[in-house]
């Protein structure tokens, strides 16, 4: 038995939309760049089990056997599971689906638990275009610290303890279930948002200026681009018709906080995934002026920039 455990990544610089020919495959449109948070408070924790059989494969997501999900099985279809019974457990210790990375560890998780207990030893390339098949971001969840991915490259561009001083506050405001599923979003943004068509030159530009940020350790330049990014993700989001929206009532009272906060000096910023949920970033120096700003908006979790997955057991 196999016990993989993987962070989730949360993108700086989003991912939306496929290349055009390329969908199936989850190839991005515009490149992007992420930080892996660690796993000692946001994982999914992943077990696989391998016995003699004929193919089948059994799955459980936090305790619920079902089928697996047609992401899943692309997935699978990369790995000899032929003559074999696989049994998938799989937690997530934070709300499933709900814009919080969850695709992105589980499917990670997944693939480097697979490729250990089945042995196929895949290099971390293979790894990255396996994990993406299953979901776009999850590429990105398969290394640790500050992370980019172009077209079928993915690679660390800083290591977790670069910048350590930064810190992210997950900020859970509603754990439902997201309404809008991203592919199906992404695809309705693609065919119909006017605006989509600048998305691919503005976040060539802006990753450029990002990195620069992160190698300078340049806190007040990385929150700019941070916030304007969620921006622009939740802005494409209602340029498409039928509108997609992910944000609530708290997400927005949170975004108007932050920015009263930093009305002197930039100190937090935050950045929402598909989901009403905000990721808010800010220096160690400053947690506890934050983390007393934003009290009473839902729970925390505080997280640090990650080294990436790990196998737990190797029975
Ligand atoms: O990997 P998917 O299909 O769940 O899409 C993720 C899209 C965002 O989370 C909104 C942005 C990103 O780059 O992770």
């Amino acid at each position: 038995m196999i016990i993989c455990r993987a962070p989730i990544n949360i993108a700086i610089i989003k991912y939306w939309g496929k290349l055009e020919g390329f969908e199936s495959e989850n190839v991005a449109n515009n490149p992007s760049l992420s930080v892996t948070l660690d796993i000692d408070h946001v994982f999914t924790e992943t077990k696989v089990h391998v016995s003699p059989g004929d193919g089948q494969v059994l799955f459980k997501l936090n305790n619920t056997l079902q089928e697996p999900t047609k992401r899943m099985k692309k997935v699978l279809s990369k790995f000899p599971t032929h003559e074999k019974k696989i049994f998938i457990e799989s937690v997530n210790n934070f709300p499933t689906g709900a814009g919080m990375a969850s695709s992105a560890s589980g499917m990670a998780a997944l693939v480097l638990a697979l490729d250990k207990a089945l042995n196929t030893n895949y290099e971390g390339k293979a790894l990255c275009e396996i994990a993406r098949l299953g979901s776009g971001s999850a590429c990105r969840s398969v290394y640790g610290g500050f992370v980019e991915w172009n077209g079928n490259s993915v690679e660390q561009v800083f290591t977790a303890n670069h910048w350590p001083e930064l810190r992210c506050l997950l900020l859970i405001t509603n754990g439902e279930e997201k309404r809008f599923p991203s592919t199906t979003a992404m695809q309705t943004t693609v065919e119909t948002s006017d605006l989509y068509s600048l998305r691919r030159e503005i976040a060539i530009k802006r990753i450029g200026c990002l990195k620069r940020s992160i190698e300078e350790k340049d806190f007040s330049s990385f929150a700019k681009i941070c916030m304007q990014e969620s921006n622009q993700l939740h802005a494409l989001c209602l340029d498409s018709f039928p509108p997609i929206h992910y944000l609530n009532d708290k997400a927005f009272a949170i975004m108007d906080r932050i920015h009263e906060m930093n009305r002197e000096c930039t100190i937090a910023a935050y950045t929402f995934d598909a989901g009403p949920n905000a990721f808010i970033f800010c220096l160690e120096e400053n947690l506890f002026k934050v983390r007393e700003g934003l009290r009473g908006f839902g729970e925390m979790i505080e997280c640090r920039v990650g080294d990436g997955p790990i196998v737990t057991c190797t029975d």
